[in-house]
């Protein structure tokens, strides 16, 4: 049979998860073609917020500094504002994103990216510019509309959408990173589970000029809370597109009660009663509707065929973990396909794709959820109800502010409530503790460093295998680098210290027995990388004559305490297991 289309890899999709691929792909040199079904990037802002982890990716991909340009830096993130509108007085106020004096140096020592705020149809031209520039085959207005696959390969057929030619394609593997409603999770056969349409939500995105408001409390999200309304999470949020003229407003709605009335009309009176200001001027852009879900696909792979993104995992907003999540499970596979496909790896390097990727999937859309469940304290604490008049409510929020025992009660009451959003606004090790167990990790037998603060809000760096590599600033040829600077670029690095010499030569020929790439980066005084502050030997939890091997994804393969007898037979075996190689 011939084909019209043949290759390596076909990425399905090219969102925030499909984007990411292809320019992995591309930059490890495979031959790759991703279709979408679109005639372009995202056209509307949707996600924003951009973890480190997601921009070390970028970093590794060599975008870090495009991205960062188009973005809102993290210091005009921080501010969580409850308001019952933009010009009433404050009712809360938390500063998140790590911009807070007491989570700043959490975040500015975990890695040399900082977070930022860059909204989905910003973000997406950048990422698709980068895979062009790395040569990554991009195929827009293209769908995919049927896929099928058997043992040696993936078959599909893609339908043009202008002109509505179909193309036959055939590949060796596909990557359905085509989003919610995934084809490919539903033609393979992926089961999902959990559940859909918890809550309903309407995006409006508008201009308004909300300097006088905002730039004094700089933030992403505005969060107002008017009497007489039955949402728990509030008459409308405001989040951040451009500072601070350009905005989302989102808000719940009750399904049962029909669609929300989306003419301009309707929603202007609400931007405008949520903004407490008649004299701003408001200018819709767009709006769009979409649902709370909660799910995560059982299985990764079946196959030949992977899940990333949306497609394996749809949850709500909270925590913003969508696209993040997104580009790294990309960064999680796109190394393994590599690897195998050059001969590099055995198929077996696949299977832990499913075993590293799904239990943060699961992790994340569990995550997410209780963080919505976790605005409730909130309304709870201002005293609204469902179906409260909306004199009621204002009573209720009046006592808020009351002197007395029972006001001071209900403004610890807040105090706690607000307290909680940390697990959503600052939960650094949500965000950055992925850690794997598979075979793509060879273990050394020693336990997981327990934890010293919330895991969950704390980041603990770690050399544990399965972990990501611990950042730490070290300089060569005086310029500082991140020690995940030394790894990445779609190989194995092997990082070493004083009296890890011998390491350089096992490397060599583990590399020329195996037929891969390892780079042996020495750090320590007198060595090619210096540590002049002593933090990489505060973190890296071997001997200075140990060594510790990190896979292309920066994630830790394997660790040696200590140089041992035979260190090219050690290193050779952890390589073997790692990359299933007889
Ligand atoms: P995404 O949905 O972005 O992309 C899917 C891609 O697949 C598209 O390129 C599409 O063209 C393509 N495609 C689909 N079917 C295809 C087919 N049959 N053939 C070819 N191509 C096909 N997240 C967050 O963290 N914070 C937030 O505030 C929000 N807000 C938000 C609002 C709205 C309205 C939505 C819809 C979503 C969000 N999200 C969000 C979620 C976030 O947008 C989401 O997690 C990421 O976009 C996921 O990226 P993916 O690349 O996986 O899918």
């Amino acid at each position: 049979m011939t084909y019209d289309i043949t290759t390596d890899v076909l990425v399905v999709g090219a969102g925030p998860a499909g984007l990411s691929m292809a320019a992995l792909l591309a930059a490890y040199g495979v031959d790759a073609v991703t279709v979408t079904k679109y005639a372009g990037t995202a056209h509307s802002p949707r996600a924003h917020i951009t973890n480190q982890r997601t921009m070390e990716v970028f970093r590794d991909l060599g975008i870090e500094d495009a991205v960062r340009e188009v973005a809102t830096p993290n210091e005009l993130m921080g501010n969580n504002v409850w308001a019952t509108s933009f010009a009433d007085p404050e009712i809360a106020r938390l500063l998140t994103w790590g911009s807070g004096p007491e989570r700043r140096t959490d975040y500015d020592l975990a890695s040399p990216s900082a977070m930022c705020n860059v909204p989905q149809h910003i973000l997406e031209p950048v990422l698709r510019a980068g895979a062009e520039r790395l040569g990554a085959d991009l195929r827009f207005s293209t769908e995919l509309v049927e896929v099928s696959q058997d043992e040696d390969g993936v078959t599909a057929v893609v339908r043009h959408r202008e002109s509505g030619r179909t193309e036959t394609v055939r590949a060796k593997y596909v990557v359905g990173a085509d989003g919610g409603r995934s084809t490919v999770a539903e033609q393979l056969g992926f089961a999902m589970d959990g559940e859909m349409g918890l809550g309903a939500a309407a995006n409006v995105w508008l201009e308004a000029d909300l300097t006088d408001y905002t730039a004094y409390r700089p933030g992403t999200l505005y969060w107002m809370c008017q009497p007489g309304n039955d949402y728990w999470v509030g008459s409308g949020t405001w989040i951040c597109v451009k500072p601070w003229t350009e905005w989302v407003l989102l808000f719940m709605y009750d399904p049962a009660e029909g669609e929300p009335d989306l003419s301009d009309e309707a929603v202007v009176a609400r931007a405008r009663a949520t903004i407490g200001d008649p004299d701003v001027d408001i200018r819709i852009k767009a709006t769009s509707l979409w649902q709370i879900n909660h799910m995560v696909a059982e299985r990764y792979r079946i196959g030949r065929a992977f899940l990333a993104g949306d497609a394996a995992h749809r949850h709500p907003p909270a925590n913003g973990l969508g696209t993040n999540t997104s580009v790294q499970d990309a960064y999680n596979l796109a190394w393994k396909l590599a690897m195998v496909l050059r001969g590099d790896a055995g198929e077996e390097l696949l299977a832990s794709y499913h075993d590293e990727r799904q239990p943060v999937g699961r992790q994340v859309v569990d995550r997410a959820l209780k963080s919505v469940q976790d605005m409730l304290p909130i309304s709870k604490a201002l005293g609204f109800e469902p179906g409260q008049s909306a004199e009621d409510g204002q009573r209720a929020l009046d006592g808020l502010r009351a002197p007395g025992p029972v006001g001071e009660q209900r403004r610890a009451q807040l105090a706690d409530a607000v307290r909680l959003q940390n697990y959503q606004f600052n939960a650094h090790g949500v965000e950055l503790d992925q850690r794997y167990a598979s075979g793509a990790v060879l273990d050394d037998g020693t336990p997981w460093p327990a934890p010293d603060r919330d895991p969950e809000l704390y980041h603990h760096p770690t050399t544990h295998p399965g972990a990501r590599l611990p950042h730490a600033w070290v300089e060569k040829d005086r310029v500082r680098l991140s020690t995940l600077d030394l790894a990445g670029h779609g190989e194995f690095t092997l990082l070493t210290g004083i009296g890890g010499e011998p390491w350089a030569d096992a490397a060599g020929k583990v590399a020329a027995d195996l037929g891969l790439r390892i780079s042996v980066k020495p750090i320590g005084a007198g060595c090619e990388y210096a540590d002049p502050t002593g933090d990489w030997a505060a973190r890296r939890e071997v001997g200075d004559a140990g060594a510790v091997l990190v896979r292309p994804d920066q994630h830790v393969a394997w660790r040696a305490h200590d140089l041992p007898d035979d260190p090219a037979a050690d290193l050779e075996r952890a390589l073997r297991s790692v990359l299933d190689r007889p």
